[in-house]
């Protein structure tokens, strides 16, 4: 240990997507932060998030009804108490972002435009550049952070493990060329998603649960592992994708329409919302469709709309389609259900905390409990202001200014030889057994055998010394693969994402 190099921060965030640098952005700006992130900025899911972030803006919506759709589309079983912070505090951090310059897209009448997604009741979700909300937020916000005197980008560096001493954090072990602990007594991990798991899913290839993973070793308390959500239209191309493109609930907000491949417009008699159900019930409908007909993909049709008002509106997805050789305007997009959400995670309480002093987690990596057994559309980005600006306001409050740096690391000494070819296969297992044992439909008999399948490759590669990129995260898939399925065998009825057939 006493070779490996080391820096000192009064905070290291571990992710720079909205959440993290959300986060750090809150912090008095007399704490040292540093921020860490695997990828570059495009990677993070925080930059592909279109639809937008839902809050009560219109005089007609309430609290009380964005509280009710959450708790419905959670399928009743989200943490209440979360849930009504996140509402109640919503609006004050839209207001917060609109002072920083973020340029919501405005109506022709020049105030907020807002749109609808599946499971709200009423039109409640504000955005950005049309369908580009994600990416023109976290280019505004890294903007400012830049700015920052006290915050400090450590980009393409990888976050091996959580330092601790007892139960108190003490930095993180890192890995970019050469090993590197960063050592603070703050740490918050806003590392993401964990998409990667699957085959097909609308995150980015850096989403393979490395700060859950991390997290999990250092002896976090998880929640909620069982709930994955999985998005209804993500493009059908064919290929094998692992990172689809997604088409924006928003799209079926402003009107398209689900078809099978008889052009029925299916959703019709499902459920009372139709086309805007939350994403659960669409998706297992798509599901029995497919199953119904010869084709993997079922059709998303907006070409009531024009394609000025298409161009205009959702430009990213308009371009896209465009490029893959059809215009959206005149032909029904292909779209199947892939891996979208995961409503589980590093247990915290309303302020980010977890059952490690001085170690945090927010956004998707954090389960807070408001997303229940499936996640209301565009409460993601929410909850990524809503809990990163209470967590930088509360690491603020209760700041130590102690350094504890005595951790002892462990290295292991047993010689590596897994090789990388090794590696790129259990990857390849891990997104077999989940996509096929742990998706919309689920099958107890399946979850035990594929959940001890996992155990057998965790065992055997503990027998290994891990030193790469590619091995780190291959383990973080692992465990975390793991403890989906043993919590989804262990939850014998269904509910919300969680489906038992
Ligand atoms: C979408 O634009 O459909 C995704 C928004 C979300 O995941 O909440």
């Amino acid at each position: 240990f006493d070779l490996v190099e080391r820096a000192f921060f009064d905070v290291i965030i571990i992710g720079a997507g909205i959440a993290g640098i959300y986060t750090a952005l809150a912090l008095d700006e007399g704490l040292k932060c540093g921020i860490i992130s695997k990828g570059a900025l495009e990677e993070s899911n925080s930059f592909l998030a279109q639809g937008g972030i839902a809050s009560v803006v219109l005089d007609e919506d309430t609290e009380e009804e964005h509280f009710r759709d959450t708790l419905v589309a959670g399928a009743g079983v989200c943490d209440e108490e979360a849930v009504r912070v996140l509402v109640r505090e919503g609006p004050r951090e839209i207001n917060e972002l609109i002072n920083m310059g973020i340029p919501f897209d405005l109506s022709n009448e020049g105030v907020l435009h807002i749109t609808r997604e599946g499971g709200h009741s009423r039109r409640r979700v504000v955005h950005c550049g049309g369908d580009a909300t994600g990416r023109i937020i976290l280019k505004s916000l890294k903007e400012i952070a830049d700015a920052r005197e006290n915050i400090t980008f450590i980009d393409k560096t990888f976050l091996v493990d959580i330092l601790t001493e007892k139960n108190d954090v003490v930095g993180v072990l890192t890995y970019k060329d050469d090993y590197k602990a960063y050592m603070a007594s703050n740490v918050v991990i806003a590392s993401g998603g964990i998409g990667q798991l699957y085959k097909y899913t609308t995150n980015p290839k850096i989403a393979t649960g490395d700060g859950l993973g991390a997290a999990m070793r250092a002896g976090v308390e998880t929640k909620d592992m069982e709930f994955v959500q999985f998005h209804p239209t993500a493009l059908y191309t064919g290929e094998d994708d692992q990172s689809v493109f997604l088409i924006s609930e928003a799209v079926r907000g402003e009107g398209a329409v689900l078809r099978n491949v008889q052009g029925e417009a299916f959703m019709k008699g499902v459920h009372h919302m139709k086309d805007l159900a939350p994403r659960d019930i669409v998706s297992r409908e798509i599901v029995k469709q497919i199953l119904n007909q010869e084709e993997d993909y079922v059709y998303l049709d907006i070409t009531n709309k024009s394609r000025a008002y298409l161009v205009n509106r959702f430009p990213t997805i308009f371009k896209k389609c465009y490029e893959k050789g059809f215009d959206i305007s005149k032909e029904w997009i292909k779209v199947h259900p892939v891996q979208h959400y995961f409503m589980g995670g590093i247990k915290t309480d309303l302020y980010s905390r977890t059952n490690i002093n001085g170690l945090f987690a927010c956004g998707e990596v954090a389960c807070t409990g408001v997303h229940g057994a499936n996640r209301l559309a565009s409460n993601s980005l929410l909850e990524c202001l809503v809990f990163g600006k209470r967590c930088g306001e509360y690491i603020n409050r209760l700041h130590k200014c102690q350094f504890l740096l005595h951790k002892k690391l462990g290295f292991d000494t047993k010689e590596s030889t897994l090789v990388l070819n090794d590696i790129g296969l259990i990857k390849k297992k891990i997104k077999e057994v989940m996509t096929t044992c742990g998706s919309i439909v689920r099958k107890e008999n399946d979850l035990l055998k594929s959940e001890k399948a996992i155990q057998n490759l965790v065992l055997k590669v503990n027998d290994y010394k891990l030193d790469t990129v590619d091995g780190f995260e291959m383990y973080n898939m692992l465990i975390i693969a793991q403890e989906i399925l043993k919590k989804a065998w262990e939850r014998k009825v269904s509910i919300g994402a969680h489906y038992m057939n």
